[in-house]
């Protein structure tokens, strides 16, 4: 297409930079993660869509800022030429209506397509299973952690020292029930990529749907006393199969002594009907 006239070179620059970006985003066909963990259930994918989304929006917002600064440095540079008189200035027109007005409403208009995704993601993530395949009262005390199988008549817990395992299946929903018996503590799965306190007298309740196999790292992630450095735990997801035999067992087996007590139980629960 003939144009009549050159754009602008600063036009031609800014257009180059757009689409060297674009180019390189879309030439690895999955975007990067920007730092965050894989995510292991369908939870943590939304987060990590919502971060990737923020980052992308990140660069571009900085190639914008920072491509025409770079332009008018090098363009306006104090040169040889410059000091003998015969520069080029930049225009020294004061305003420019319609450029303040853009810089106005388009960073508005940024921070509103953001909030629009964080809102959404926050319900993708904060959503409650109705009907969960798998319900798990989640006991953060100082320090340690109880998983109480609703339903199945059993608690896994640990010796002091030694962490325990919450097993789940992949692809199902489990509703994880979050009770303090004593202060703050955070239930903290860094593949999740998500944290919920558990707070006494705070119902908090989330639903988390694994999708890949494997042993993750969980931990408190809130100070909660001298020891809280010793609130690990490990979350093992296998496939149904597998869990529907170990859940066998454990049952079979009865429900495992407590070794460390919770104090005081806030939690009324076991009536297993949720309701609305
Ligand atoms: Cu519990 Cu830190």
């Amino acid at each position: 297409m003939a144009a009549p006239g050159r754009r602008p070179r600063s036009t031609r620059v800014l257009t180059s930079a757009a689409a060297l970006g674009g180019t390189l985003l879309l030439s690895s066909c999955q975007l990067p993660r920007f730092g965050a963990p894989e995510p292991a259930s369908d939870q943590g994918g939304h987060t990590l869509g919502l971060w990737q989304g923020f980052f992308v929006a990140a660069i571009v917002v900085t190639l914008f800022v920072w491509v025409p600064l770079a332009f008018v440095l090098l363009k306006y540079r104090r040169t040889r030429r410059a000091r003998r008189g015969d520069a080029s200035m930049p225009s020294q027109k004061a305003y420019n209506i319609p450029m303040e007005i853009g810089y106005t409403v388009v960073p508005v208009l940024i921070v509103a397509v953001l909030f629009f995704f964080s809102v959404r993601t926050e319900h993708e993530v904060t959503a409650v299973s109705k009907a969960p395949a798998v319900r798990v009262e989640v006991i953060g005390f100082q320090w340690g952690w109880q998983f109480r199988y609703l339903g199945e008549g059993f608690t896994v817990d640990a010796p002091p020292g030694e962490k325990p395992q919450l097993v789940l299946p992949i692809g199902a929903s489990t509703n994880l029930k979050l009770v303090s018996t004593d202060v703050n503590h955070s239930f903290w799965v860094p593949d999740f990529l998500s944290k919920r306190d558990l707070i006494p007298g705070v119902d908090n309740e989330i639903t988390v749907t694994p999708n890949r196999a494997g042993t993750f790292e969980g931990r408190c992630a809130e100070f909660c006393g001298l020891d809280h450095w010793k609130m690990g735990f490990t979350v093992r997801i296998v496939p149904q199969a597998q869990f529907d035999s170990w859940l066998a067992e454990q049952k079979a087996a009865g429900g495992t002594a407590s070794a460390i007590p919770p104090t005081t139980a806030t939690t009324s629960d076991t009536s297993e009907g949720s309701g609305g």
